[in-house]
C-alpha cells in the first residue's frame, strides 16, 4: 500500500486520549479543500487567533482559503495573484499561488500535515512516545516542527547548515530538536544519511516523515493544491484550452503532484519541472551547489510522477538572487513604479520568496517556449515569501555592492524581459526514462526500494492513479478519529 493506513488500536487510543485531553479536532481533505465546510464554532475560534499561533485551531489554516490577514482571519477566496506583463514580459497570462498567508507563511505546513494526520488517526505514530522528525531543506521542518507542537508531540527538525538565519531561528522555539546537516541546499544526500542515524541509534522512539519519499505530500499537492487551481480557473472564467502549463520546482517533488491533478483536468496542459542550473540534475544528471533555498536536488524524488513531467526547466540562482534584489530593495521598488507597477502590485512583491521566483522564471521560459498567446496561462506557486530571505539581502550587499537604479534596470531587462528558453528541455519518452531511471541510484541502491517497485513506477499505469483515491479513506479515519475524541 502506498499510505500505510493500518490501523494500531492501541497507539490509536493513546492518540484519542491525548487529542481530548488538548481539545484538539483534526481538519479533513475536504475541509481543506473547501473551508466553508469547517465547523462553526472553529470559525468563531479562528476569529480571535494569530496566523501564526500555536493553537491547535490553526490546524484548520490548512488551506489556501486564508483570509490575508495576521490576525482573525476567516476563510475566503484561493490566495493567488496575477504577475504583471511588466515583470514577466510574456504575453501569456502567468498566475501563481500565494504560499505566505498559511501558519508559517509556507505551504508547507500542508505536507507535513497530510503525513502525520494518517499516522496519528491509524495509530503508526504514538504522539506520546514517539518524536515526529521532519528531514527537510527547510520549510518542511519548519511546517512539521510547528504541527508537532499543534499536535501536542514532539518534533525534531532536520536541515542543511548554510539554511537561512531565518529558518534556524524560528526553529529555536518551535522544534524539540534542531539538527544541522553538512551543506547547503542541494546536499540531499547528508540528510537522508542523518535519518539512518537517527534510525540506529532512536529506532521506536521516533517516526521519520520523510517527504522525498512520503505519498501523503504527493496526495496534499494532489488533492489540495490541485483543486485550488481549478477553483481559480473557474473564477477566472479561464477556458479549457488556455490552461497550457504548470511549472513547479522539485523539491521533494510535492508542489508537482499539483500538475497531475491539472492534466487529468486539462490532458493537454504541459507540466515543467524548475531546478537550478547549478545543480543541474534532471538536466543532464548534474551536480552542483546553489542558493535557491527549499529545492534540494542531486536526486529525483521518489513521488516525482516523472512520465508525466513535460519540461525541465533549469534556472540560474543568479537570476533568483537578482530579482529577490530588485523586489525588496528600495531602488528597486522605485523603478518597478516607474515602469508602471501599481501599488497593489508591489504591495504583491512580498508574496516572492526565492524559489517563487524560480517558479516564476520557469513560468517564463514555458511561456516563451510554447509560443503562448495573450488568452493562455500558465499556472505557478510561490512556495513561501520574501519574510524568509530578508538576511539574504545584507549578505548580497557585502558580496556584490549596494543595490543601484542601474542595477535595477540590468536585472530588470536581463533576467526578467530577457529571460531565455535556454536550459528548458522538452522531454521525450527516453529522455523521461532517463530520469526515471536516476531513482535507482538513490532509491534502490541506498534507501532500501526494490527494483520491482521502481519499475512499478514506470509501468504500472494505475500507480499514481491509485493515490487521490486515498483521500477519502483518510478522511473517513479522520472523521472517526475526531468521533471518538468528542464522546
Ligand atoms: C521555499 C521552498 N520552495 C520550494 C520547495 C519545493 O516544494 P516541494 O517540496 O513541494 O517540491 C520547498 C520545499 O521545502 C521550499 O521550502
Amino acid at each position: 500500500m502506498l499510505i500505510n493506513l493500518k490501523e494500531n488500536a492501541k497507539v490509536r487510543a493513546k492518540n484519542v486520549a491525548r487529542c481530548k485531553e488538548r481539545g484538539i479536532v483534526l481538519p479533513t481533505f475536504k475541509n481543506m479543500i473547501d473551508p466553508s465546510t469547517v465547523p462553526a464554532p472553529i470559525k468563531k475560534k479562528l476569529k480571535t487567533t494569530g496566523l501564526w499561533d500555536v493553537d491547535p485551531v490553526n490546524l484548520f489554516r490548512i488551506t489556501w482559503h486564508n483570509e490575508p490577514v495576521e490576525q482573525g482571519g476567516g476563510f475566503g477566496k484561493v490566495n493567488y495573484i496575477e504577475i504583471p506583463r511588466e515583470i514577466t514580459g510574456t504575453k501569456a497570462r502567468i498566475i501563481a499561488l500565494a504560499g505566505k498567508w498559511f501558519p508559517c507563511g509556507v505551504h508547507k505546513v500542508g505536507a507535513t500535515y497530510s503525513c502525520l494526520a494518517p499516522a496519528l488517526v491509524t495509530g503508526n505514530f504514538d504522539s506520546m512516545e514517539q518524536a515526529a522528525v521532519w528531514p527537510s531543506t527547510g520549510n518542511y521542518c519548519r511546517g512539521g516542527a510547528y504541527n508537532s507542537r499543534l499536535l501536542a508531540c514532539k518534533g525534531i527538525a532536520i536541515l542543511p547548515a548554510e539554511m537561512s538565519k531565518e529558518r534556524f531561528d524560528w526553529l529555536k522555539s518551535m522544534a524539540d530538536e534542531t539538527i544541522a546537516t553538512p551543506g547547503c541546499e542541494s546536499n540531499v544526500k547528508e540528510i537522508f544519511d542523518k535519518c539512518h542515524e537517527l534510525d540506529e541509534t532512536r529506532g521506536k522512539h521516533i517516526v521519520i516523515f520523510n517527504q522525498f519519499e512520503q505519498f501523503e505530500n504527493y496526495l496534499w499537492h494532489y488533492k489540495v493544491t490541485g483543486s485550488a487551481f481549478l477553483e481559480v480557473a473557474k473564477e477566472l472564467k479561464i477556458k479549457a484550452e488556455n490552461v497550457r502549463a504548470y511549472a513547479s520546482s522539485t523539491g521533494s517533488g510535492g508542489t508537482l503532484a499539483a500538475g497531475d491533478h491539472l492534466k487529468d483536468v486539462y490532458p493537454n496542459i504541459k507540466i515543467g519541472a524548475g531546478e537550478a542550473k547549478q545543480c543541474p540534475t534532471l538536466l543532464r544528471n548534474g551536480f552542483g551547489g546553489h542558493r535557491i533555498e527549499g529545492i534540494g536536488d542531486k536526486h529525483v524524488p521518489w513521488i516525482h510522477n516523472v512520465k508525466n513531467t513535460d519540461m525541465i526547466c533549469s534556472i540560474d540562482d543568479q537570476d533568483c538572487m537578482d530579482i529577490y534584489r530588485l523586489f525588496n530593495e528600495p531602488d528597486g521598488i522605485e523603478y518597478l513604479k516607474s515602469i508602471g507597477l501599481k501599488d497593489k502590485d508591489i504591495a504583491n512583491l512580498q508574496l516572492f520568496g526565492i524559489s517563487g521566483i524560480g517558479n516564476m522564471l520557469s513560468a517564463i521560459k514555458m511561456a516563451k517556449y510554447y509560443e503562448m498567446e495573450e488568452d493562455d496561462v500558465v499556472f505557478t506557486v510561490l512556495t513561501d515569501s520574501s519574510v524568509m530571505y530578508k538576511s539574504r539581502l545584507l549578505e548580497l550587499d557585502d558580496q556584490q555592492g549596494k543595490f543601484n537604479p542601474v542595477e535595477a534596470a540590468r536585472v530588470h531587462s536581463g533576467a526578467l524581459l530577457h529571460q531565455g528558453i535556454d536550459n528548458a528541455l522538452e522531454l521525450g519518452y527516453y529522455d523521461r526514462l532517463r530520469i526515471h531511471n536516476l531513482k535507482y541510484y538513490t532509491w534502490v541502491e541506498q534507501q532500501g526500494k526494490t527494483y520491482d517497485e521502481l519499475n512499478e513506477q514506470w509501468y504500472n499505469r494505475n500507480y499514481w492513479k491509485q493515490i487521490p483515491a486515498m483521500a477519502d479513506k483518510i478522511d473517513k479515519l479522520i472523521d472517526k478519529f475526531n468521533a471518538d475524541v468528542a464522546k
